[in-house]
Parts: C-alpha cells; structure tokens; sequence
C-alpha cells in the first residue's frame, strides 16, 4: 500500500464475511483492569492497533507483567492496585483510550509521573476528570494549557469524601477513568454525574469489564455511580476479547450499499458494546439485517436506502459511517446529538462536512449535528479525500467508492483500530473491472482498445493522449519539454474533457493536433518525465468506473491499474507498424516517408522502453498478442474472447 494515498476504483458490490479485530474499547479496559488486578490475566483475541500498544507500553514503562504469547494473546501479571514503577514519564500519543484512565489509575494509585501525547491529544479536553479526581485529593498539574493534557502528577493523599462530582456530557471516558480507578481508594465513594450523560453504551461497556474483574458498581438510573469499600479487581483467568463493535459498522453498510450480504464476525445479539445498535440504524435506512448471538449481517434493501432523521447520541463512532451512507440513501439524512465528534480525533463534524461537499454532497452542519443530502453522481475531487489523522474518517470514506473512484489520502492512519482495514476491504468488495492493453507505438491497440470498449459498453482510456495533451499544452504555453516541475504542473492542471469522439482541451476540440510527429515526439518526452506521470496516475484511475473500463497505453497493466483483470500486451513487428502509420498518413492527405517513420518508431520504441519510470514492457500476467499477420477484427475478437473468460 502505498503511504501517502490509496486509489479506489468504483465498486460494484460488497459480499463475504470478515472476522473483526478485538474492540479498541474493550481492550484497552480490559489491559487496565488485568493490570490493577490481582493474579495474572491472559487476555485473548486483543485489538493489535496503535491505541492498544501505546497502552502496553505505558503498562511495561510502569513495571506490570506485560507478555506476548503470539498471535492476539498476551499474559498480563497484575500489580494488585498498584503500580511497581513510581515514577515515570509516558507517551500515549493520540490514545484518549489510555490516557484518560490511566490518568485516574496514576493519580489515585500514587506516584509521581507525566503523562503525553502527540499535539492532537493535547487539544482534547481532561479538565472535568481532573476536577473529579482533585476532589478525591490528587495532585495533578497542568503542563500546558489549563484543563488539557500534558499533565503531571505527583504522590498524594488520597483522602474520598462521600460523593464527587463529574461531569457528563463532554466525553464518557471521564467517567470511565474515575470509576475503573476508584476501587483503589478502598473507601466507599459516589460519583454523581453533572449534566446529561452522553455516550452512555461505553458506561455499560465499563460496568461490564469491572464486573468481569469482580467490582460491582451500583448504579441509580444515569445519575449516580458507587463504588463500596473493599472492592478489589481480581483476575477472571482468561478473558476474551469481543470483536469492535463500530470497526463492524463500516462492513454492514458495505452489504447494505452494496447489495451483500456482509456478515460480521465476533460481534453479535450478545455483544456489550452499543454500537452494535448501528445495525437497527442500518435497518431504519431500509437495510436487511440479521444477527446471532455472534455475527451479524447486512444486505442491500430491493427498494434503494433511505435517509433517516437520528439521535446518535448511543452510537457516536458507528454515527459517523451514516453519515457516508447517507450518500446512497434517497432524502437528507440529518444525525442529531453528535457534539462529541468535535472532540474527537479532529472536529469531526467539520472534517466531515468539508470530505462529503468535495464529493458533491449538499451539507449542512450544526454544532452538534449534520445533514447530508446525496448528489444524483458523486465527483471525485483530484486532490483526494482527507483524514485528518482519523481511522474513523479513513474508514468511512473507502464507502464512497461504490459512488466513484476514490483517492484516500494517509490511508495508514487507520492503524489507530483497524491496521488490515482495507485489505479486509478489498477482500469483500467487487471492483469495476479493466482491460489493460499495453504496447508500442503504432501497434494499433488503441483501435483495438476502442473496438473492445465498445463491444463490451464500457468506457474507453486513451492513456497517449493524456501525455499528448500534456506536450501540446506546454508547447502552446512555452514551457520547454525537459522542465519537469513546469510540465508536471501543466500535467496536474490539464482542461480535458473527453467526448466519446473528440478530447477538449480547454473547451476546444484538439482533432489531429495532438497526433502529428512533433507533438509525438514531445510526448514520449514528457511521459519519461517521473513527476508528470504522477501528476497523471489519478487523472487515468478516475476513469475505472461501472461498467468497466478498456485502457491502453504503456503502463496501464503495470502501474495504473496493476489489480486488471485481463491485461494484453499488443504489438506488432517495427516494419508493419511503420507501414500502417504510413497508409493513416497518406489516407489523411498527409505526405510522409516509410523509411523516416520507421526510424522513429524505433526511436520513440527505444525511449519508452528504456526509461527508468515506468517503461515499457510486457507483465509477467500479461497476454501476449502479435498483430502483424493479424486484421483488426481477428485482434478484437482475441481479446474479446479472453476477457470473456477472465471478467
Ligand atoms: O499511445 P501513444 O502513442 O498515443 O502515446 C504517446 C506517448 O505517450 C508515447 O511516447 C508513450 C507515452 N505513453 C506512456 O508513457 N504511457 C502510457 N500509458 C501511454 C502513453
């Protein structure tokens, strides 16, 4: 996977069943609570993901038993409440996760340590947990801005009064941290809650992980939480992992858009994660749900998706793959009750807005809520779909391909849950399928090319005339050939517009202009030039939409569409080539000398296949196809009748 960006071609459908990774959610808690307890937890099916290993290696750095066992198990060796190394400085990058409860863990548990992350996690707010646990008598200071990480703490008294207060309704995980932390305390202490409990499905995901370690909490409705006197964590012995609820979200709407089924693994009727309440969302969408005690799964409704009016305030993660959902579904589809997304891995609100109007979506955003309303055909936006360091936006997004074909810029972030994300996505999704003809110049496979589009109703990809294009513009604006940064620039900005028959550039039709010999020439120039064939590679990938797609050119099977289903390597001997460009010539009315003409050829042959970037050359999963004893007619039906076979 390349690091900087990910090209998507337009899909067609989406089938399978994906095995999810363990929940961020649960595993995360579950290391937490396996190290304040007493014994040793081997923790099963754990999500491998930045946010977890950030956690490990804060629990290694303060001296808890942390040991791989291979695969998804590790063997955690607890402290009993307490942490072995005293003092310490952390690093919890973006993991709000592990930072949130480690910080309560840390302050109550006493010692003298800070605590960090990347720029992100010092924009997102701690100050109501850290007034909860001052009330508790911790020291916490803060090292940056007021009420946001990074933060110091040193060792304290712990003296609990009766009841504390937090609030609510910025993020659950304040709530989170004080109650998984406050059994260390070993009084009795009340947690009353300030404001409207937000999120509330990851409190039950806490109250469930702390009775599996053997603190029960006793809960008055939504407002009042306490933990008595001597509750203590002691290992369950081996605890399994449930697969992530909202990583499941993306899948079902991949059946739901994309007709399914999608069935999901490891998360299911029985789960204690609240996203699995994504799946009745989907369903009031008009998807066909079905779930077991362990999987769940989504098809595509015969009647087309529907927008929905929502309360997501139960399902903040999982809301966000409605929002890309929304693209497909008839009506505006407006998600209330978001406010946390602000405060979330970037505004997602925000973020969220500007990446569905790039794609031609009308948006509307409050400050905690949007409204989507889809576009009859999404446009791909040449600089590509952002994702502000956000899994959840890179995730959301790769649905909007059954729209378009989609750039997806830093795929990579989607580590933070989901490493193998997109492989997984490939794997149960069907692409818009291409024919990738390669060969020199002359050789007549854009005849051929053509031929097979139109037979077969596809779309058809002139690659040549791109760099063709690419010369004449920067011949036209004066830029010399050989000055790769100016022509790459002119590349990046090309006005075309392909009609069927003719190419616009500019809004005037080129003709012949692109086709005589110096224009030639100048191609075979510019497109041995690296950065102009960057700039180019999306321009061509856009063009891999439904039905499918015929390309030719030099590279097509190679580097533009590498994943092609049939890719044919066409050419012919010099001489027959020279000959047939020499009887186009002359039937055109132009004069031209065969002998001439074959010297180029074998020039331009030479340049193409001899550059460094991208030459020319026939794949190793490539067909070969000879023409020069061939009609065009015995050609096109040689690939017809391969594709016929490989589509
Ligand atoms: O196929 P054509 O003759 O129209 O191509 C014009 C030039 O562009 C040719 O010299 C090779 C170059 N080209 C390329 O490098 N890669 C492609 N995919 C297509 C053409």
């Amino acid at each position: 996977m390349n690091q900087e960006f990910l090209d998507i071609p337009q899909l067609s459908a989406a089938r399978g069943t994906v095995r999810l990774p363990g929940s961020k959610s649960i595993s995360n808690r579950v290391l937490l609570l396996a190290a304040l307890a007493e014994g040793v937890t081997e923790v099963r099916d754990l999500l491998a993901s930045d946010d977890t290993e950030r956690m490990l290696d804060a629990l290694k750095t303060l001296g808890i038993g942390v040991e791989h066992l291979g695969g998804e198990s590790w063997r955690i060796t607890g402290g009993a409440g307490r942490f072995p190394v005293r003092e310490a400085d952390l690093f919890l990058g973006n993991a709000g996760t592990a930072f949130r409860p480690l910080t309560a863990a840390l302050a109550l548990a006493g010692g003298n340590y800070v605590l960090k992350g990347v720029q992100r996690m010092h924009e997102r707010p701690i100050g109501d947990l850290v007034d909860g646990l001052r009330q508790l008598g911790a020291s916490i200071q803060y090292l940056g801005n007021e009420g946001y990480p990074p933060l110091r703490i040193a060792a304290s008294e712990i003296q609990p009064g009766p009841a504390i207060q937090v609030r609510g309704d910025v993020s659950s995980q304040f709530l989170t941290g004080l109650l998984m932390a406050l059994p260390l305390t070993g009084q009795t202490v009340a947690v009353d809650v300030v404001g409207e409990l937000i999120s509330k499905p990851y409190i039950e995901i806490t109250l469930a992980t702390m009775a599996r370690f053997g603190v029960h909490v006793e809960r008055e409705g939504w407002q009042r939480f306490t933990v008595k006197a001597g509750s203590r964590y002691s290992s369950p012995g081996i605890v399994y992992v449930e697969g992530d609820a909202s990583s499941a979200s993306y899948f079902l709407a991949l059946g739901a858009i994309g007709r399914g089924p999608v069935r999901v693994e490891g998360v299911g009727r029985d789960s204690i994660q609240g996203d699995i309440r994504f799946a009745e969302a989907l369903a009031k969408m008009g998807a066909v749900i079905e779930t077991g005690p362990n999987w769940m799964s989504a098809s595509a409704p015969e009647s087309g998706l529907r927008a929905v009016d929502l309360d997501c305030n139960h399902i903040p993660d999982a809301a966000m793959t409605l929002a890309t959902t929304a693209l497909f579904a008839k009506g505006t589809t407006t998600l209330r009750n978001i406010a946390s997304w602000r405060v979330k891995e970037t505004d997602r609100i925000a973020a969220m807005a500007k990446e569905l109007r790039k794609l031609g979506a009308t948006v509307v955003e409050g400050e905690d809520f949007i409204a989507v309303t889809p576009v009859e055909r999404l446009v791909s936006p040449p600089e590509g779909i952002d994702t502000y360091d956000d899994h959840r936006m890179a995730m959301c997004f790769s649905l909007a391909a059954f729209g378009t074909p989609l750039r997806i810029n830093d795929p990579r972030c989607v580590a933070k849950t989901f490493p193998d994300y997109f492989q997984r996505f490939a794997a149960v999704t069907v692409a818009a399928p291409v024919i990738a003809i390669d060969g020199p110049s002359a050789s007549g496979k854009g005849t051929v090319a053509a031929r097979v589009a139109q037979a077969l109703g596809f779309s058809y990809l002139d690659s040549g005339a791109l760099y063709r294009l690419t010369a004449l513009a920067a011949h036209r604006a004066g830029v010399d050939w050989a000055d790769e940064a100016a022509v790459a620039a002119i590349a990046a900005s090309l006005d075309v517009v392909f009609t069927g028959d003719d190419i616009l550039l500019d809004g005037v039709v080129v003709g012949d202009s692109i086709r005589t010999e110096e224009i030639s020439a100048g191609a075979s120039r510019v497109a041995a030039l690296p950065a102009v064939r960057e700039a180019l590679l999306f321009r061509q990938r856009v063009f891999n939409t439904l039905p499918g797609l015929v390309g030719d050119g030099r590279d097509m099977g190679s580097v533009v569409f590498p994943q092609a289903q049939l890719k044919v390597f066409l050419t012919a001997s010099a001489e027959a080539r020279a000959e047939r460009r020499y009887k186009q010539l002359i039937g055109k009315g132009f004069s031209a000398n065969l002998s001439d003409l074959l010297a180029d050829l074998r020039q331009r042959d030479e340049r193409d296949s001899q550059r460094s970037v991208a030459p020319l050359r026939q794949e190793a999963d490539a067909k070969l196809l000879d023409t020069t004893d061939l009609t065009i007619d015995q050609a096109v039906q040689q690939v017809l009748d391969w594709a016929a076979e490989a589509l």
